[in-house]
């Protein structure tokens, strides 16, 4: 989708040498891109009913809120460890460099909740995979995942359609 591509700036070397950062700070900044991508990420889910929007911290909370009150679902999120008041579940999965760990209130699901995972971009799909394993423990139906990005060459878009996941996603950076 050029209209989103084109917003969302790449900045060089950040947060270490090497990698380049897929900035949507400028896409979110414009009202006309920042509403097209609320209205496109939920649109190919649109024939499941969906109660509940789940969004990744931090980038997934912008978008998830944003989709949840545009279709009147609510809003759950996901959180690194540590930063719920309440009883969690948690969920491990791996990153280049040792293991990271996502969170949930264990009473933010209710039986049969269908869910939409949502976050800004998905790379190797360890966080968005992590993620469906601590919905569906909590007796939800993820019936799709939704990001901004994708990056093919780490293989997390086909790694979440192996687990049977509908994925949808708005733009991709492929060897650039
Ligand atoms: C980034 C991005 C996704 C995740 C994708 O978040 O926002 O959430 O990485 O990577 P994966 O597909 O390889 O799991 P990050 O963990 O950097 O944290 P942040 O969103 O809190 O900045
Ligand atoms: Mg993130």
């Amino acid at each position: 989708m050029q209209g989103i591509k084109d917003k969302i700036r790449t900045i060089p070397d950040f947060p270490k040498p090497g990698i380049l950062f897929r900035d949507i700070t400028t896409l979110l900044l414009d009202p006309q891109g920042f509403r097209k991508t609320v209205d496109e990420l939920v649109q190919i889910h649109m024939s499941s009913r969906i109660d509940k929007i789940a969004g990744i911290e931090a980038r997934g909370f912008i978008l998830g809120g944003a989709v949840a009150h545009q279709i009147g679902a609510g809003f759950l999120p996901i959180r690194k460890k540590g930063k719920l008041p309440h009883t969690t579940i948690a969920e491990d999965y791996d990153l280049e460099y040792g293991t990271d760990t996502v969170e949930i209130h264990a009473d933010a699901v209710s039986p049969g909740d269908q869910i939409l995972l949502i976050d800004d971009l998905v790379a190797t799909g360890g966080t968005a995979a992590a993620s469906i394993r601590l919905l569906e423990r909590a007796g939800a139906t993820v019936i799709g995942c939704s990001f901004v990005i994708d990056l093919p060459d780490l293989g997390g878009r086909a790694r979440l359609e192996q687990m049977g996941q509908r994925v949808q996603t708005l733009c991709a950076f492929e060897g650039e």
